[in-house]
C-alpha cells in the first residue's frame, strides 16, 4: 500500500538515550503533528512515548505513539538511533561491525515499506552507516543524511564563543570530515560575522593562535570521550543536532549544515561518506557548498577519509 507523505510525521528508531531525548526535544520544538517511536523492545517505546506525551500539553498538541514499521510509511523523516553506543574507552569505530548488523535488519525493513522521505542517520559511526544505509535501502543520495559533524560543529561554535566572548551563533566555522577522532576544524574559512577569525581574537585580545585553536580542537574532538566517561553516554547535543536538521527539511530552510553524505570526487574523495557543508531543505541534501581549504586541512581531510575508507573496505556492502 502507499501512503502519501505527512510532512508532520516523524519516527524515531531506537529508544536508548539518543532516541529518547531526540524524541523529547522534538515534542518541544513543535515541528511535527505525529511522531511514532519503534524500539526492539516494544515496551521500552511505549514507556517512552508515553512519558514524554505527558509534556504535550505544555508544548503543542501532537500524537506522540509505539509502532511498527508499517507506521513510518508515511512519514517524511525517520530517524535511526538504534544501535550499541560508545562505552568508556571505546571509539565510535569500535561499533561499526555491531551497528552494521543491526542495519542489516533495519534499513530493508523500511526500504520495504516504499517509503519515501528523508532518512537520517544518527547512529554510530555515522560516516559507515550512512554509506551503509544508502547501499542497503536504494534510496536516492540525497534522501540519506547523517548526522554527521553538525554536532561537532556545535561544540566549536560553543567552546569558541566563551573564547572570544561573543554569541555562538555569530560564528561561522565548520568540523568536517569524519564525526570521529580524524575530525578537522576548518579555520581557514571561520570568520565572526565576516571578521577573520585570528583578526576577531586580536580584538580579543588573544594573541596565541595556534595554541589557542589546537587546544580548542583537541577539546571539541575528545568532548564525547570526556562526557561519556562522565555520565555514560551524550545525548541532549545531538538531539538538537538532529531537530536542526529536521528543521531545515520541514521548513525547506536550504541552510547550510555539515551532515555526512556519500562523496563524489569532491575535493578528490569518492565512494565513502563524510561530512562537509550542504544546502539542506525538503528534499534533502540539495548540492555541497564547497568551502576553501588550505593545504593542511586539505591532507587532514585525505586522512579522514582513508581512516573511514580502511574500514568500509572490511565491510560487506
Ligand atoms: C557524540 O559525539 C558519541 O557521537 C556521539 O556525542
Amino acid at each position: 500500500m502507499i501512503k502519501t507523505i505527512n510532512p508532520r510525521k516523524a519516527a524515531v528508531i531506537g529508544c536508548g538515550f539518543v532516541g529518547a531525548a531526540t524524541a523529547f526535544t522534538l515534542m518541544q520544538s513543535r515541528l511535527f503533528t505525529e511522531m511514532v517511536l519503534l524500539d526492539a523492545n516494544y515496551d521500552k517505546a511505549d514507556g517512552e512515548a508515553k512519558d514524554i506525551s505527558h509534556g504535550v500539553p505544555f508544548a503543542g498538541q501532537m500524537k506522540i505513539y509505539a509502532g511498527g514499521y508499517d507506521d513510518l510509511m508515511d512519514a517524511s523523516i525517520v530517524i535511526v538511533t538504534a544501535g550499541a553506543n560508545q562505552k568508556p574507552n571505546e571509539t565510535r569505530l569500535d561499533l561499526v561491525h555491531k551497528n552494521v548488523a543491526i542495519y542489516k535488519s533495519i534499513i530493508p525493513e523500511i526500504a520495504k515499506r516504499n517509503f519515501k522521505g528523508i532518512l537520517l542517520i544518527v547512529s554510530n559511526p555515522v560516516d559507515i552507516l550512512t554509506y551503509a544505509a544508502v547501499k542497503l535501502s536504494g534510496f536516492p543520495e540525497k534522501r540519506v543524511i547523517g548526522s554527521g559533524t553538525v554536532l561537532d560543529t556545535a561544540r566549536l561554535k560553543y567552546a569558541l564563543s566563551k573564547h572570544l566572548g561573543v554569541d555562538s551563533r555569530s560564528i561561522h566555522s565548520f568540523i568536517i570530515g569524519e564525526h570521529g577522532d580524524s575530525e578537522i576544524a576548518a579555520w581557514s574559512s571561520t570568520n565572526i560575522s565576516g571578521i577573520p577569525l585570528n583578526d576577531f581574537c586580536e580584538m580579543r585580545g588573544h594573541f596565541n593562535h595556534e595554541e589557542a585553536m589546537r587546544e580548542i580542537a583537541e577539546d571539541v574532538k575528545n568532548s564525547a570521550y570526556d562526557i561519556i566517561s562522565k555520565k555514560q553516554a551524550t545525548y541532549y547535543g545531538i538531539a538538537m543536532s538532529v531537530k536542526r536538521i529536521c528543521e531545515c527539511v520541514v521548513r525547506d530552510e536550504k541552510s547550510i549544515l555539515p551532515v555526512s553524505s556519500i562523496m563524489h570526487g569532491n575535493y578528490g574523495i569518492k565512494e565513502i561518506a563524510l561530512s562537509m557543508p550542504a544546502i539542506i531543505g525538503a528534499d534533502g541534501i540539495e548540492t555541497h557548498v564547497p568551502i576553501s581549504l588550505n593545504e593542511k586541512e586539505m591532507e587532514k581531510l585525505h586522512n579522514s577519509a582513508k581512516t573511514i575508507r580502511k574500514i568500509a573496505e572490511e565491510l560487506d556492502l
